[in-house]
């Protein structure tokens, strides 16, 4: 067996039989091997052997559904820490992820600004506890967000800590399934987080033409993805489903970040012609 599939299975058998995955030392050790793991640059045929081991061995569901359950534990843990901590900002800095999430987020608004160099305003569907994407956006590209999430409890734990920054920045909340949400908001830019669409390819895609119908005309949709090994972590999305939305661009990393952000665009309205 490749040394690749002995850590995941391990790993998976180690945290599938734990009763509680908030953070840890030890919890934090294996979620950083298998986050490690899905790093690694390998050829596509070695990508294609590890995962279809993986899929046999474990079932990929089953480890994404893992890695969802962690990384929301993650963060319902440090929006508590957060709300509580003596100096907010210190702690949002020890946040293992803080980096990441700001180079990810640098790197998907620069794919954006190619096709929407005038983008304001987002739509962040799936904000969570702890979102990150909407305060680099806000803070750091001047970007007014919309955090919609299912989970009312996600969103009080987002705002409890929000609300603790010195400056205020330009974040509201909405609590809904993105489903419900008739009309769609006019944000320049419907944002999908990751675990937003479900973990089966039938359930992505009838989410994907429920929002794909309610768009507006020149209104932009980026939804977060993943490629190669980091499949292991998260449900590839396939965007091709989208007959109806312009594919603008994909960014694919090849770094630290997890996620790679595609790019779509619903056709602007067509100019009424003179009679
Ligand atoms: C844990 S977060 C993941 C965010 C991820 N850290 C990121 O930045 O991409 C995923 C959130 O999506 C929310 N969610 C799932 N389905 C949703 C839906 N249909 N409408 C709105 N929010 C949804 C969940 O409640 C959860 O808080």
């Amino acid at each position: 067996m490749q040394p690749v599939i002995q850590t995941i299975t391990e790993t998976f058998s180690f945290l599938a039989n734990q009763t509680d995955l908030s953070p840890s030392p030890q919890i934090n050790q294996y979620f950083t091997r298998l986050v490690t793991s899905a790093l690694v640059p390998l050829p596509e045929a070695q990508v294609t052997t590890i995962l279809a081991e993986v899929e046999s061995q474990i079932g990929l569901a089953r480890l994404r559904e893992l890695c969802g359950t962690g990384e929301t534990a993650l963060e319902v843990h440090w929006a508590k820490q957060l709300a509580n901590a003596p100096d907010m900002l210190a702690t949002l800095h020890d946040f293992p992820y803080y980096q990441n999430y700001r180079h990810m987020v640098q790197a998907e608004l620069a794919l954006l600004r190619q096709h929407a160099p005038t983008a304001k305003s987002v739509l962040l569907v799936g904000s969570g506890p702890l979102p990150l994407t909407a305060y680099f956006l806000a803070a750091e590209h001047g970007m007014a967000v919309e955090c919609l999430d299912i989970n009312p409890q996600a969103n009080q734990l987002a705002q409890a800590w929000l609300q603790r920054l010195p400056t205020p920045l330009p974040i509201t909340f909405t609590s809904a399934d993105v489903r419900n949400l008739t009309p769609m908001p006019q944000a320049d830019v419907v944002w999908l987080c990751a675990l937003v669409l479900g973990q089966s390819e039938s359930e992505q895609e009838r989410l994907l033409h429920t929002i794909e119908a309610r768009l507006w005309p020149g209104q932009f949709i980026g939804i977060r993805s993943v490629k190669d090994l980091r499949c292991l972590l998260y449900p590839k999305v396939n965007c091709r489903c989208c007959t109806n939305l312009q594919f603008k661009g994909v960014f694919h990393p090849e770094n630290e970040i997890v996620n790679s952000f595609v790019v779509l665009q619903k056709p602007p309205a067509e100019p009424r012609s003179a009679q």
